[in-house]
């Protein structure tokens, strides 16, 4: 068999934000760094990140700062996160959105100059710097443009890796093929930055770009990596309904952040009545204090639309099931009767243009339809809150891969500023790594069977004379984790889920591929299959094991939050062609953080 042979110090794998940034970091820092995508460059879900990226600037609120981020970050993630990760994540965030700055990111701005900062859900302050409801875009565009520039950076697009091989404990290379030919793959490493994104695809409805089956946390986990907390999965509470081409697509937090409320079919303002106890005292408690709110009074308190994802996206669930939906299973959003149009197209003209080309609505003058879509998942590859390192020598991971900064729920536009600080951070070890402890699996590389097996494994598929659709399976994926492991899970459903996973991996087994590998969609179908399974299982198996309700895990079977069950993070790793979950204590803070989020 023939294979392509590429030697770099380190191999990134995904070119979205975290993945730029890690590339960018470790060819500062002389490695040798190859990036590899499964897209062309610059087609990365980091776009989907719209509203913004939250930095604690203070500039448009003089009173925020690190400390207030911190805790808003934490009380957000419902106390799952890893305490460290949050400190370090609220402490650099604003140098590395400065940073950004004067590479060439074209930020609004305050009448004095500043980068402009808005609200979102679960921030105190107006915290998200932003560009439109386009910053993703614009975050991806500059890193990319950074990128470029490296000498010492080569890109690979259109690649895809699926398998990551090692000598003894250690990373030496990575197997994959070339989308477009077919052709087999092998970069010869010392260190590998997975940045690869979520795992949105396993279910049917969601946000997230075709790249996103899970290809990180699978390869991470089949590497004999830890995983944690693949439970908490984000629904983004505002998704589009309507027209069903489109369900799912992603309809900005900055929506509500410019002041749009959220009603049901009998025109109630609903948010009012979901306030939880934890946040009691933090919002408006009537139709009167938020208004004056959105007209700039800084004594009233925030609206409960900006309450945390997690408990928007189950209030919205509640009141469909009440039977207080829309037209199509949703309830309505609305910044028309609160912005006047001029505003609105200003400040989302994205929305603008999204809702009148795909959904004919006008929303300067009429309610959009929304609903909770899968946009994000809190848990994933177990890291160092320092180095980014995962618990394989030679492997790092950043950005929606990585887990432990969100804990329970994520904070929207902690996403950005997660993947700058964190996507550095890696790219900074790993090269640092490949110097110090990288030689020997150069010298040694992978042995020849090793390669051998992956391309077996890849092309399996073709070799299956009677094997089924893999879209079929595909689908059948989607829709057991849609109804089994969603937003509200309980022990039946979710037990229900395994056996079914586990039919559906017999079949991926036997899915077959037909015609060559030249661009051939349904092989490429065939092998993302797997990683799909993998997380999935991973979700569930997390979901049933954590008996109680928090942030993106609610369970009606176990509806409190359990301080017990709260003192461990659970954590997923393979044993033989098993997968085992543990249970493994919180790491502990230090009184003077655990005093700040106590703090009002
Ligand atoms: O709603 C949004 O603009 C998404 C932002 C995020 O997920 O951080």
């Amino acid at each position: 068999m023939t294979y392509q042979t590429f030697e770099h110090d380190v191999i990134v794998i995904g070119a979205g934000g975290a993945g730029l940034r890690a590339a960018i970091e470790a060819a500062v820092q002389g490695a040798s760094v190859g990036i590899v995508c499964k897209s062309l460059l610059g087609k990365a879900h980091t776009v989907m990140a719209e509203g913004g990226v939250a930095a604690a600037m203070g500039n448009v609120d003089l009173r925020d700062n690190w400390q207030v981020h911190f805790r808003d970050t934490m009380r957000g993630g419902k106390m799952m996160n890893n305490w460290r990760m949050a400190q370090i994540h609220a402490q650099e965030s604003p140098a590395r959105v400065n940073e950004l700055e004067a590479w060439g990111a074209v930020f609004d701005r305050t009448k004095d100059g500043k980068i402009l900062q808005r609200n979102f859900g679960g921030h105190r302050f107006p915290r998200l710097a932003h560009v439109g409801d386009r910053t993703g875009l614009e975050i991806i565009r500059t890193l990319q443009d950074h990128a470029i520039h490296k000498k010492n950076l080569e890109v690979y697009m259109e690649c895809t890796i699926t398998h990551l091989l090692k000598e003894g404990n250690q990373i030496c290379g990575a197997f994959g093929y070339r989308r477009t030919t077919g052709e087999f793959l092998f970069f010869k490493t010392k260190a590998v930055i997975l940045a690869t994104g979520g795992i949105g695809k396993s279910f049917r409805i969601n946000s997230n770009s075709w790249e996103y089956t899970g290809d990180g946390q699978a390869l991470a986990y089949k590497a004999g990596a830890d995983l944690i907390d693949m439970e908490f999965v984000q629904f983004h509470p505002t998704g589009m309904v309507w027209p069903l081409s489109v369900k799912g697509t992603l309809v900005t937090e900055g929506v509500r952040g410019e002041g749009g409320i959220l009603k049901n079919s009998k025109g109630e303002r609903f948010m009012f009545r979901y306030v939880p106890d934890m946040f009691k005292g933090e919002f408006a408690e009537t139709e009167d204090e938020a208004k004056r709110w959105l007209a700039g009074d800084k004594s009233s308190r925030r609206p409960p639309e900006l309450l945390t994802r997690d408990v928007v996206a189950k209030a919205i669930t509640a009141e469909v099931k009440a039977g207080r939906g829309s037209p199509h299973g949703g309830v309505f959003l609305d910044i028309a009767s609160q912005r006047d149009a001029e505003t609105i197209k200003k400040k989302l003209p994205s929305m603008y243009h999204q809702f009148k080309e795909l959904a004919n609505v006008d929303i300067t003058k009429e309610p959009m339809e929304i609903g909770p879509t899968c946009h994000y998942i809190m848990g994933g590859i177990r890291v160092d809150a320092e180095t980014a390192a995962a618990t394989v020598p030679g492997l790092y991971a950043a950005g929606e891969s990585a887990a432990g900064l969100h804990g329970a729920n994520r904070l929207g536009g902690n996403s950005l500023s997660d993947l700058l600080v964190f996507g550095r951070r890696a790219g900074l070890a790993a090269a640092q790594y490949s110097k110090d402890h990288g030689q020997r699996t150069m010298d040694h590389g992978p042995k020849a069977q090793q390669i051998e097996e992956c391309e077996k494994q890849l092309l399996k598929p073709f070799e299956q004379r009677n094997g089924e659709n893999p879209y079929a399976v595909m689908e059948e994926l989607q829709k057991v984790m849609e109804a089994n492991v969603g937003i509200v899970r309980e022990e039946k459903e979710l037990q229900k889920a395994l056996d079914h996973l586990a039919q559906l991996k017999i079949r991926a087994k036997n899915v077959k591929a037909d015609g060559d590998r030249t661009y051939n969609p349904g092989w490429q179908t065939c092998l993302d299959l797997e990683n799909m399974l993998i997380v999935s299982e991973a979700i569930t198996r997390g979901a049933l094991e954590r008996k109680e309700s928090r942030g993106g895990h609610t369970r009606i079977d176990y509806p409190e939050s359990s301080a017990e069950e709260a003192q461990s993070n659970n954590i997923i790793r393979k044993k033989g062609d098993a997968m085992q979950v543990t249970r493994e204590p919180l790491p502990k803070m230090p009184p003077d953080l655990e005093a700040l989020i106590l703090s009002s």
